[in-house]
Parts: structure tokens; C-alpha cells; sequence
């Protein structure tokens, strides 16, 4: 090998050693220098564990687990203005960290850091987690970390220092009204870096209505972006929140820092190796009611007969 050859190959490394250079898979058809989720593992080894996220859900082969509570908000009523920013690979916005989640068999209170959301091109396909290889048009990430850790980054360093609501976008016939400020405000930030702030917005408004976050899928998993860092336990909701095509469509409206249109920014699913799935008992909860009650009528038709 000449020398030439080989301060290039090292040159080459360093470049990928260093990090920060990393696309989605959409981004690697026109651009081969891009570093694209196969890839990965070469910005960050974590990207190669055994543990990483998203998955495809496979609802034949999940596990009731009873201890799984309906996960508890505080806060996700209070109205704030939000951050709202392209951060490149996605549209993110920045929340205040007197918004906490507990609950649900999570270990501790976790509080909220940001919001940001995955989604495919004019509204197609675009969710990063599957439902028994359902790919979903969005899915929406509420990052939130255990009340002891200062930030993100320290957070990391735990197993289960982040817990991650996901939740599903499906296409409806009309638009979602409480999405408006926050789909008016892409028009400000199209470019990556480019900021604005949301006024009078409140979690409550972006959940699905009437969840009662009863039902949900929890696993353990990682960060969907590099690094990886498997430190996240993962609540993926069932039910869905509505959105116009439109309204689907307008996330295509920003831009990746080549210019491009931000499109396909999801992951593709990872292999479980051997994890298992669990879902809530908010599931089953009408079924154990009607159980309940055919259990009462029976014991009360048996009473009333040993009484004749
Ligand atoms: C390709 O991607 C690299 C790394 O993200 C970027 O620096 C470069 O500008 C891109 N080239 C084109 C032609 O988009
Ligand atoms: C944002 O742009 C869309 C068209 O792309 C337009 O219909 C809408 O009124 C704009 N909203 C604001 C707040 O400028
Ligand atoms: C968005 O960022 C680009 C590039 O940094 C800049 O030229 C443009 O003015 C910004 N737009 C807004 C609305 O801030
Ligand atoms: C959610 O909780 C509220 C108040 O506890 C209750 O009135 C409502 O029926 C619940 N909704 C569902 C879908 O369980
Ligand atoms: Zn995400």
C-alpha cells in the first residue's frame, strides 16, 4: 500500500471516529459520503449492541406484565412557550423540566427535557417503531430523564436513565386544531439551526385523547440516533393521535443541512436478541371487569341457589 493510500484510509477513519457525521438511510441514495444507519456502529459502537431501538412489536408474542400502571403526568396541563428547533436530523422542542412522568413500575420520577419527531416523506410511512410490521406515517418522542441526572448526556450513563413516551400518528380525514402552533412554526424553522418559540402550548394538547395512558408496550431499549446509548425504557402507546394528510405532509417542508428535504428520519427496526415485550394492564382492564362481573353474577346465582 503507498503511503498516500494509507494517510487517506487513516484520514477516512478520523473522520468517521469522530462522530458527529451521521444520516438516515434517505439521505445515503444521493450521498455516499453519508454515514447511514447500517453504518452507524463506526460513529458509535453502542450502535452494535444488543439492545438497541426501535422494534418491530409483535403483539402475538407480547407478555402481560400487571405491575404496568397507567403511567402519571404532572404538568402536561401547564401551558408554556416552547424552543421550537431544527436540529438537522429532526424538528425538536425543548420542554420545561417541571413536566415529570412516574408510575407505570418506572423506577423513579423522570422529568421532561425535549420533544422531537420521526416521520416519512409527504406523509407516508415514516414511524420508527412497528405494530406486527406497521409502519405508522409519524411517531413523536417525549424525552424525558430520572429526576437525579442533570442532563441527557448523564442520563445516558444509566440503564434506565431515560424513559421515552412514544406515540403513533395515523392519518385522519380532518386536522388536529391542537397541532396548528406547532405545524405553523416549521415554517420558521426549515433550515437546520433555525429556531422560533411556540406560544401557549401544553403536552396535554399533543397526547392522544381519551389514553388515559392506560396502554402501552414497554421494553428496554436505546436512543434511536447515535450514540445508541442503551439507557432508555421505552413506553410505546397504542393509541393514536389523528392528523390531516396535510398536516403529515408539512413536516417534508424542512430541510437536512445538504438542502434536501428532511424526509424518512427513522430508524430501521433492530433485532430483540432474546428481549421480551410487555403490555400494560390497562389492556385487559375491561375484560377483567367483565370477568369480575360474570364471576359475581355466578357466585351470586350459586348463593341464591344453595339458599333454595
Ligand atoms: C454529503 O454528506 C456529507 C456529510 O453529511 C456532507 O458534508 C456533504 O455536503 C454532502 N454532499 C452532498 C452533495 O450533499
Ligand atoms: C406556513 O406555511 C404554509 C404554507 O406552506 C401556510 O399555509 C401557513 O399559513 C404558514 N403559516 C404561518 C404561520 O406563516
Ligand atoms: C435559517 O437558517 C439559514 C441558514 O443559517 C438562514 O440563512 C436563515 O435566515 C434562517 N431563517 C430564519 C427564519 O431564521
Ligand atoms: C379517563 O379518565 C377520566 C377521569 O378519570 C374518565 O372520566 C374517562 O372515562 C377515562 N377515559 C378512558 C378512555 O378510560
Ligand atoms: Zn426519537
Amino acid at each position: 500500500m503507498q503511503l498516500a493510500t494509507v494517510l487517506f484510509l487513516a484520514a477516512s477513519f478520523v473522520k468517521f471516529a469522530s462522530g458527529a457525521d451521521w444520516c438516515y438511510q434517505s439521505q445515503v441514495a444521493c450521498n455516499h459520503t453519508c454515514t447511514g444507519p447500517d453504518t452507524w456502529g463506526v460513529v458509535s459502537q453502542q450502535c452494535n449492541g444488543g439492545a438497541q431501538s426501535p422494534i418491530n412489536i409483535v403483539t402475538r408474542k407480547l407478555l402481560l406484565d400487571e405491575r404496568l400502571s397507567p403511567i402519571q403526568l404532572t404538568g402536561y396541563q401547564e401551558v408554556f412557550n416552547g424552543h421550537l428547533i431544527n436540529n438537522g436530523h429532526s424538528v425538536q422542542l425543548d420542554l420545561p423540566s417541571s413536566l415529570k412522568i412516574s408510575g407505570g413500575n418506572l423506577a423513579t420520577k423522570y422529568k421532561a427535557v425535549q420533544l422531537h419527531l420521526h416521520w416519512g416523506r409527504d406523509g407516508g410511512s415514516g414511524s420508527e417503531h412497528l405494530i406486527d410490521g406497521e409502519q405508522f406515517p409519524m411517531e413523536m418522542h417525549i424525552v424525558h430523564i430520572k429526576e437525579e441526572h442533570n442532563s441527557l448526556s448523564q442520563a445516558v450513563k444509566d440503564r434506565a436513565g431515560v424513559a421515552v413516551l412514544g406515540f403513533f400518528f395515523q392519518e385522519s380525514g380532518s386536522s388536529n386544531k391542537k397541532f396548528d402552533s406547532i405545524i405553523n412554526a416549521l415554517n420558521f424553522t426549515t433550515q437546520p439551526t433555525n429556531s422560533t418559540t411556540v406560544s401557549g402550548i401544553s403536552l396535554n394538547m399533543f397526547i392522544p385523547p381519551s389514553d388515559n395512558m392506560t396502554k402501552y408496550f414497554r421494553y428496554d431499549g436505546s436512543l434511536t440516533t447515535p450514540n445508541c446509548d442503551e439507557a432508555v425504557v421505552w413506553s410505546v402507546f397504542e393509541n393514536t393521535i389523528p392528523l390531516s394528510r396535510k398536516q403529515l405532509a408539512a413536516f417534508s417542508q424542512l430541510e437536512f443541512s445538504d438542502g434536501k428535504q428532511m424526509v424518512g428520519t427513522f430508524r430501521p427496526v433492530q433485532p430483540l436478541n432474546g428481549r421480551q415485550v410487555f403490555y400494560s394492564s390497562g389492556h385487559v382492564a375491561p375484560v377483567s371487569a367483565v370477568l369480575l362481573f360474570l364471576a359475581a353474577l355466578v357466585s351470586g346465582t350459586l348463593h341464591t341457589t344453595t339458599l333454595m
